[in-house]
């Protein structure tokens, strides 16, 4: 991993795709979404303040386990003074993140555990597939299609 003296300030949106291992592409996606900001140069080059690397960090984290970037631009959005993410602030988040994570691991392991009833069956039935209707509420309230039980 390059390293980039301690003297230097702002990063080159090259020296930090380097450094962060995030893909020039992603990072131009995090600055349109309003996760980083960057200054322009005269010449119209962008130039990303140094801590920017630990929010690039705290951002691909969060992704990693599935956080959507709506949530971590949320998350970013109450520091104060759009701060750079501290130790603290990770571990407050990440305890926050973890019950919404729990969450979906029970869901994808009950998804799992039907996808072994599809195996070879395809129907993909409205009445008797979990897996083509996830959340029949209106399944368990009354027999048939939804749109029909409404245009009665
Ligand atoms: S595809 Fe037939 S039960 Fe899911």
């Amino acid at each position: 991993m390059p390293q980039i003296p301690e003297k230097i300030h702002e990063l080159t949106v090259g020296q930090l795709s380097a450094r962060s291992g995030a893909a020039v592409s992603a990072l131009h996606f995090y600055e349109a979404k309003g996760l980083i900001s960057s200054r322009r140069t005269a010449g119209n080059q962008r130039r990303f303040s140094r801590d920017t690397l630990r929010r690039v960090a705290f951002i691909r984290a969060a992704q990693r386990v599935g956080i959507p970037l709506a949530t971590i631009r949320s998350a970013l959005a109450e520091l104060p003074e759009e701060r750079t993410p501290t130790r603290e602030d990770w571990a407050r988040l990440s305890e926050a993140w973890r019950s919404e994570l729990d969450e979906r691991i029970t869901q994808l392991n009950r998804l799992r555990d039907h996808l072994t009833d599809c195996i070879g069956c395809g129907c993909l039935s409205l009445d008797t597939c979990v897996l083509s209707n996830p959340d029949d509420v209106f399944g368990e309230r009354q027999a048939g299609s939804r749109l029909m039980a409404e245009g009665r």
